[in-house]
């Protein structure tokens, strides 16, 4: 009997699976038949801008999280597929911190070239996933939206990857209710031109905290400030721009930081992270876990160690990305496929505990990065994923974060060598700070 998987999710991760067994079969092996679940109507998870806030044509919560003239935040280089490297899809090299569109079309190039398309269900959202320790299935009940109609099928593996940066964290502080202007969270921003001449107050001091500052700052904002929990980012930023204590409370306009100081602002922009959300999982089956480098329950950061019938892929916070994916999701197609012995639940669980105590020690992101590398490493290393030099890409990391101190304006100025073809990338045509226009179209003008 063949085996059949369900993937829940056609974002980068779950195009990765689809890509894993695919390229299993160009090689001549049987695959077990797939079939993924996606609830937007199209493929690429956040990459997949809407328009859209709140809830969607059907009433399901946005999943995109991201904006428009979003570019991407670190180098191209880290990311780039082991077997589909940029210059194949694009016919040239192009510059090395691509905005949205293009990062979109790339991702989707690989799959439409793989041919995978009619594996997935389109606005399909997974309801209820259940496991029966009689049958040793799992029942996945999905809705098929368009047509209002909800099935149930039987699978003997599930795949979760239906990423954790959509459901939005939000912190409540005194006075919020009271606040004259506009409050929002970071998943439903979209326009920076919406804060043109606006003084605008942003929570949190990661990446979305300084990518979305960066943007207002970029389409004209009046002022920016940061309210940080645990410390500045230590970014040399404009003169416009300010680091302050958390914020204490708010009354009307104004807003009282830890540290006794006020400010006037127009907005609040909520940069507070995500939360890990399945509600279409059981508790025996439903991983809970925070935004961090080593996910507990999750031996090879991909098995479920209480049913390794249970993978999850990209549940790490992310330095790597889409060739940490493809690592992951070779690994769980081996470990369906029994080409990877999976040992006990005992022994899985001292694997974890020893990457536990390693994420523990972890101080820098400097630190991390290494830590996530090696962790990719293991994995490349146990699979037919084509073999890449991650050290490389750890070092592309270290001269990215390093190019971010120097100049937080002006570090997608610089360019990286491809870890997968030996090319340097070229510069763009514009300064980041310059480049109005976020089009594919735009982007790939040579100058
Ligand atoms: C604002 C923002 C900017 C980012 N920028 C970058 C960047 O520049 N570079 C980078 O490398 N990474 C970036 N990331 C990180 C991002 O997490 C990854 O690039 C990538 O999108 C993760 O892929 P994923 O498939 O794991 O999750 P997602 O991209 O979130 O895809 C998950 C998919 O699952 C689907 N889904 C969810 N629930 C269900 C359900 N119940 N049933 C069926 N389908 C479901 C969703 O519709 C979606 O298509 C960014 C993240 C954010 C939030
Ligand atoms: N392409 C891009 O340009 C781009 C843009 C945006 C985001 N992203 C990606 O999106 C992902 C998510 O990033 P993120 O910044 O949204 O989330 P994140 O990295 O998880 O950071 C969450 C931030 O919220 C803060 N926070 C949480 N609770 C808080 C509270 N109660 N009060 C004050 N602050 C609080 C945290 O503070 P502490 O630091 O004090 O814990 C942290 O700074 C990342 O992978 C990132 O790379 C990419």
């Amino acid at each position: 009997m063949t085996l059949r998987v369900a993937v829940i999710g056609a974002g980068p991760s779950g195009l990765a699976q689809l890509r894993a067994f695919q390229s299993a079969a160009a090689k001549g092996a049987e695959i077990p038949e797939v079939v993924c679940f996606e609830k937007q109507s199209d493929w690429g998870g956040l990459w997949n801008y809407t328009w859209r806030t709140g809830l969607d044509e059907y009433g399901e919560p946005v999943h995109c999280s991201m904006y428009r003239y979003l570019w991407s935040n670190g180098p191209k280089e880290c990311l780039e597929f082991a077997d589909y490297t940029f210059e194949e899809h694009f016919g040239k090299p192009i510059a090395s911190y691509p905005p949205r569109a293009v990062l979109w079309d790339y991702i989707k190039g690989r799959v439409e070239k793989a041919g995978v398309r009619d594996w997935i269900r389109f606005s399909t959202p997974v309801r209820m996933v259940t496991y029966s320790n009689d049958t040793e299935k799992f029942t996945v009940t999905a809705q098929d939206l368009a047509n209002n109609t909800m099935t149930s099928e039987d699978f003997d593996n599930v795949v979760v990857s239906s990423g954790h940066f959509s459901t939005a964290h939000v912190p409540y502080f005194p006075g919020l209710e009271g606040f004259n202007g506009r409050v929002l969270h970071s998943h439903d921003f979209r326009d920076a031109l919406e804060f043109k001449g606006k003084d605008i107050l942003i929570i949190g001091r990661s990446y979305s905290a300084e990518d979305i500052g960066s943007q207002c700052y970029k389409y004209g904002a009046k002022s920016i400030t940061i309210s940080y929990r645990s410390a500045p980012t230590g970014f040399n930023w404009p003169d416009n721009w300010q680091e302050v204590p958390l914020l204490e409370k708010v009354e009307n306009k104004t807003c009282t930081f830890k540290d006794g100081t006020k400010k006037d602002f127009d907005a609040i922009i909520q940069c507070t992270g995500y939360l890990h959300h399945f509600p279409f999982l059981p508790d025996d089956l439903r991983l809970t876990t925070t935004n961090r480098m080593w996910t507990p329950g999750l031996y090879q950061g991909v098995v479920w160690e209480s049913n390794p019938k249970l993978m999850y892929l990209g549940m790490q916070d992310q330095f790597y990305t889409f060739n940490m994916f493809d690592a992951q999701a070779w690994y769980a197609r081996d470990a369906i496929m029994g080409r990877i012995a999976l040992p006990s639940k005992a022994e899985m669980d001292a694997d974890s505990q020893a990457w536990l105590a390693r994420e523990a020690k972890l101080e820098s992101a400097e630190d991390m990065i290494y830590f996530q590398g090696d962790y990719v490493q293991k994995l490349i290393d146990q699979t037919d994923y084509p073999s890449f030099d991650v050290d490389g890409v750890n070092k592309t990391f270290m001269a990215w974060e390093h190019h971010k101190m120097d100049d937080i304006m002006g570090f997608r100025n610089n360019g990286y060598r491809s870890l997968m073809t030996g090319t340097m990338a070229p510069a763009h045509h514009t300064p980041w700070l310059d480049a109005m226009d976020d089009s594919l179209e735009s982007y790939l003008q040579t100058k």
